[in-house]
């Protein structure tokens, strides 16, 4: 049987030496029809990765997946084509690709990205960006797909898990948009897209990442360590709330009339009222997997028009490292995790 390394995690042993993580040889992914094998070169790391780990418990029980353990986290990845099925016809074997792997569909563990090889299906993987490295390819997928279809295009139409209707971005022309978060993974790429498509954008983070978030094109920052944004921001029509959670509904009151409220991370939001009241639209969306958007994003991946900014990178065996500098927080763009 081939094998092949892969970070492994299993929560029975977190008295272990390496708190339950090692670095193993698991059996090589098998590819079905339909599907590529990737040879792994650079893998991003997302808040799903360490959901995973603790079995999604920050989730309502009812909502909860089955998570078998060991597992092997970890959806985004940049490499190379090893292999392909017989019937998948436009992709070869050294083609350099990208790709975010089985989301939500293996979100209980098995999209298994931390590893050497990876099967991926064809139709969620594209041609990396040819202008930037593995490591910065990895670092998009998820992330950048994520405010890609909150604030540009959906790309499909499987039902909302978290609301009764579809998501719908919203024009941003010459609108006035917040990102709160914005230095984060998701933010980041929020901010550069919104610019793009036309907005005024009003950044939202610490004040150490004041420079970078004007570099990528933030009109207007602010320090939520010194103000808060929803005490100064009023009129604006769009807040991407890449924070969420129970306390993204104080900034209802920055909205005008109209506007949308869009929190990245919706559990525990409680303003429904409030903004119905203040006619408010509030929407969210779970981001999927696409080959198709990340093969129509990398272009502007290549040109530099948007920019994947990498927080720091470890190699795979130190997944484990990796995890501890996200618990850490303030993380600037994207934890990386180099395979080569
Ligand atoms: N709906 C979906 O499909 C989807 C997809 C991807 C991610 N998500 C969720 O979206 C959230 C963000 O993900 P991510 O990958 O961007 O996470 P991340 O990279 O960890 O970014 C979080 C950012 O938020 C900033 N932050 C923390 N507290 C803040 C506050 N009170 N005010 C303003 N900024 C604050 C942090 O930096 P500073 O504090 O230093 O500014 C950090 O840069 C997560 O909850 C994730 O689960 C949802």
């Amino acid at each position: 049987m081939r094998m092949a390394l892969a970070i492994t995690w299993n929560r029975w042993s977190t008295r272990a030496a390496n708190g339950g993580w090692s670095l193993s040889q698991a059996t090589m992914p098998r590819v079905a029809p339909g599907e590529v094998l990737i040879k792994v070169h650079a893998v991003g790391v997302n808040p799903p990765d360490w959901y995973l780990r603790e079995g999604y418990k920050m989730l309502p029980p009812e909502w909860q997946p089955q998570v078998s353990f060991p597992l092997i986290p970890g959806t985004d990845v940049s490499g190379v084509i090893a292999a392909v099925a017989d019937d998948v016809t436009h992709f070869r074997v050294g083609d350099d690709v990208y790709a975010m792997v089985r989301f939500p569909s293996g979100l209980a563990g098995d999209s298994r990205a931390y590893a050497e090889y990876v099967s991926a299906p064809a139709s969620e993987v594209a041609v990396k960006p040819a202008g930037i490295d593995h490591a910065h390819a990895a670092a998009a997928p998820m992330s950048l797909l994520t405010a890609w279809q909150f604030l540009v295009e959906l790309g499909h139409d499987v039902q909302n898990p978290l609301q009764p209707n579809q998501h719908q971005p919203v024009p941003l022309k010459d609108k006035t948009v917040v990102v709160n978060g914005a230095a984060g993974g998701v933010g980041h790429f929020a901010l550069q897209i919104a610019k793009r498509q036309g907005a005024r954008v009003i950044a939202v983070a610490s004040g150490e990442h004041a420079q970078l978030l004007r570099d990528l094109g933030a009109d207007q920052f602010i320090d939520y360590t010194k103000t808060a944004a929803e005490d100064i921001v009023r009129d604006v029509d769009l807040v991407v709330d890449a924070v969420g959670g129970p306390k993204a509904g104080r900034f209802l009151r920055t909205l005008k009339r109209g506007g949308a409220l869009f929190p990245i991370f919706p559990l525990g939001f409680s303003g429904a009222d409030e903004a119905a009241k203040l006619g408010v639209t509030v929407s969210s969306t779970q981001v999927r997997s696409s080959g198709q958007q990340l093969a129509q994003l990398a272009p502007l991946l290549d040109a530099g028009t948007i920019r994947a900014v990498i927080d720091s990178s470890y190699p795979l065996a130190d997944a484990r490292r990796a995890h501890e500098r996200a618990a850490g927080g303030h993380i600037r763009g994207k934890i990386v995790l180099t395979v080569v």
